[in-house]
C-alpha cells in the first residue's frame, strides 16, 4: 500500500527521504532533502491509525498549531506539515550533531564553563516556549540535540499529547518510559504545573551534563521512585558550590518551593558569561509564514508504486476517518501499552486482595505466586482472542504509597485495557489525597 513503509530514496512531495534518524513509540524520524533547494530536513512521520486509535488526533491538531508559534534558535523549528492517506509528516529543522547525551556518553562529562553554555541555551529555549504558554512535559536526553556549531536544539516541544499523556480514560497517567527525568509531582499523578516540572527535568539534565551520570537511578523501581520523591541526590565533591546550589534548588521535590525560571536566570552560577539567545526576528519568518503551516496533501511515491493519486488534506482525513471501526484498537500495540503503572494508598496485601476480587468479578482467573499475581483468561490453553495473561506487582514507595505495575504477557488488548482501567479507577490514589501525602 502506498505510504505504508517509507523507504530510502522515496519521494514525499518535494522531499526525498533518506536514512532513519530516530524511532519512538509513535513516530519515526527520517532524514530528508528538499529537491529544489537541496536543503536538509528531518521529517517526523506519524501513523494516523495509531493517532485515531488513541483518540489523540484532535490534540495533535491543536499541538501542531502551537508548534508553529515556536521560532527560537534553541528549539527545533517546524517548517511545514504534510499528509498522505495513512501518515502525517512534520517537516522539521535538521539538526546534525546528534543527541547531547551521546556526546556525553562518548566524551564524558563537560567542564563547568562548556556545560553552563549548553545549559544556558537549554534554559533560553525552554523559557521562550514557556512564555508562549507551551510546556514540554517530556524533556529527556533524546529531546536535546546539538547542531554542527555545538548549540542546543530542543525537539518535540508542544508534542505533549503524545504517548503517555492520553489521560481521558483513567489510564496511563504516569509515564511508562524511564522515570529518571520525570518530576515527582508528575510521577504521582497530581495535577501539575508544566513549567515547574520542565524545570525539574532541566535540573536532571544539568546534573548529567556536569557529572556524566544520572542524579536518580536504581534498578529497583521502588527505590528509584523514593529517591526522586525525596530529591535525594548525591553531589560529587568536585562540583563547584554554586553549581551544586543551583542543581539542588532545581531538584526540589516540592514544586511550590522549587526555583522558578526568573530565579534561575538571576542565579550567580547561571549568569556567568550569559549572553541570552534572542528569538528569531519575526521579519525573518514572514516568507515562511505565508505557506508553511497549511496542511498539504502529498503524493507519496514508493519504488514499487510510483504516481499514486494525490491525497487530500490531513485534517480532512482525520475527520473523515474518525468514524472508522475501532475494533482493531491496539492491534499493533506498542510495548508502552503493555505495561502500566498507577499509584495507590492501599497496602500490598489489600491491593492483591482487591485486584483478585476485581479480576474475579470480570470473569478472569487468578494465580498467586511469590507476592505476584497472574491474571488469566485462557480458552483451553490456546492464546485466542479473549485470552489474557497479566502479571501484577506492587512496589512500596513510602509507608502509605505504592506503585502497582501491570504487565501483559499476551492477550486481548481491549480486555487488558478494560482491566487496567477498572483497576486504576478503583485502586488508584485520588489526586487531592496524593497532594497532601507527597
Ligand atoms: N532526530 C529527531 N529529531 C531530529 C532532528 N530534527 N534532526 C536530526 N535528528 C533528529
Amino acid at each position: 500500500m502506498v505510504g505504508e513503509v517509507e523507504k530510502r530514496g522515496m519521494r514525499l512531495g518535494k522531499y526525498e527521504l533518506g536514512r532513519t534518524l530516530g524511532e519512538g513509540n509513535f513516530a519515526k524520524v527520517k532524514y530528508a532533502c528538499h529537491l529544489d533547494s537541496g536543503l536538509e530536513f528531518a521529517i517526523k512521520i506519524f501513523d494516523k491509525k495509531k493517532m485515531l486509535d488513541l483518540k489523540i488526533s484532535d490534540q495533535i491538531k491543536r499541538e501542531i498549531g502551537t508548534l508553529k508559534l515556536l521560532k527560537h534558535p534553541n528549539v527545533v523549528r517546524l517548517h511545514e506539515v504534510l499528509a498522505s492517506k495513512t501518515k502525517i509528516y512534520m517537516v522539521l529543522e535538521y539538526v546534525n550533531g546528534g543527541e547531547l547525551f551521546d556526546r556525553i556518553a562518548s566524551k564524558g562529562r563537560l567542564g563547568e564553563a562548556e556545560g553552563r553554555r549548553l545549559f544556558q541555551q537549554l534554559i533560553d529555549g525552554v523559557s521562550y516556549c514557556h512564555d508562549k504558554g507551551v510546556f514540554h512535559r517530556d524533556l529527556k536526553p533524546e529531546n536535546v540535540l546539538v547542531d554542527a556549531k555545538g548549540n542546543i536544539k530542543i525537539s518535540d516541544f508542544g508534542l505533549s499529547a503524545l504517548p503517555q499523556h492520553f489521560r481521558d480514560d483513567g489510564l496511563l497517567h504516569t509515564t511508562c518510559g524511564s522515570p529518571n527525568y520525570v518530576a515527582p509531582e508528575v510521577l504521582t499523578n497530581r495535577g501539575y504545573d508544566g513549567a515547574m516540572s520542565d524545570l525539574w527535568s532541566c535540573g536532571v539534565i544539568l546534573f548529567v551534563i556536569l557529572t556524566g551520570y544520572l542524579p536518580f537511578d536504581d534498578r529497583n523501581l521502588a527505590v528509584l521512585y523514593q529517591k526522586i520523591f525525596k530529591g535525594d541526590v548525591q553531589m560529587p565533591e568536585w562540583l563547584s558550590p554554586r553549581a551544586k546550589n543551583l542543581i539542588k534548588r532545581m531538584l526540589d521535590p516540592n514544586p511550590q518551593t522549587r526555583v522558578s525560571m526568573a530565579e534561575i536566570k538571576s542565579d550567580e552560577w547561571f549568569n556567568q558569561d550569559y549572553v541570552p539567545t534572542n528569538p528569531y526576528d519575526e521579519e525573518e519568518n514572514i516568507f515562511i509564514d505565508a505557506e508553511a503551516f497549511s496542511m498539504q496533501g502529498v503524493t507519496v511515491e514508493t519504488e514499487k508504486d510510483p504516481g499514486s493519486p494525490t491525497l487530500i488534506n490531513a485534517f480532512q482525513l482525520i475527520g473523515m476517518s474518525s468514524c472508522l471501526d475501532l475494533s482493531g484498537f491496539f492491534e499493533k500495540e506498542e510495548a508502552s501499552e503493555r505495561k502500566i503503572r498507577f499509584t495507590s494508598n492501599h497496602s500490598p496485601k489489600q491491593l492483591l486482595e482487591k485486584i483478585e476480587d476485581i479480576v474475579t468479578e470480570m470473569g478472569l482467573r487468578v494465580q498467586k505466586r511469590n507476592g505476584k499475581l497472574k491474571v488469566m483468561q485462557e480458552n483451553k490453553g490456546h492464546k485466542r482472542p479473549g485470552s489474557l495473561s497479566v502479571a501484577a506487582e506492587v512496589f512500596e514507595i513510602s509507608k502509605s504509597l505504592y506503585v502497582v505495575e501491570l504487565r501483559k504477557a499476551y492477550g486481548d488488548p481491549l480486555l487488558y485495557r478494560q482491566l487496567c482501567s477498572k483497576l486504576s479507577n478503583e485502586l488508584g490514589v485520588r489526586e487531592e489525597i496524593l497532594a497532601a501525602q507527597v
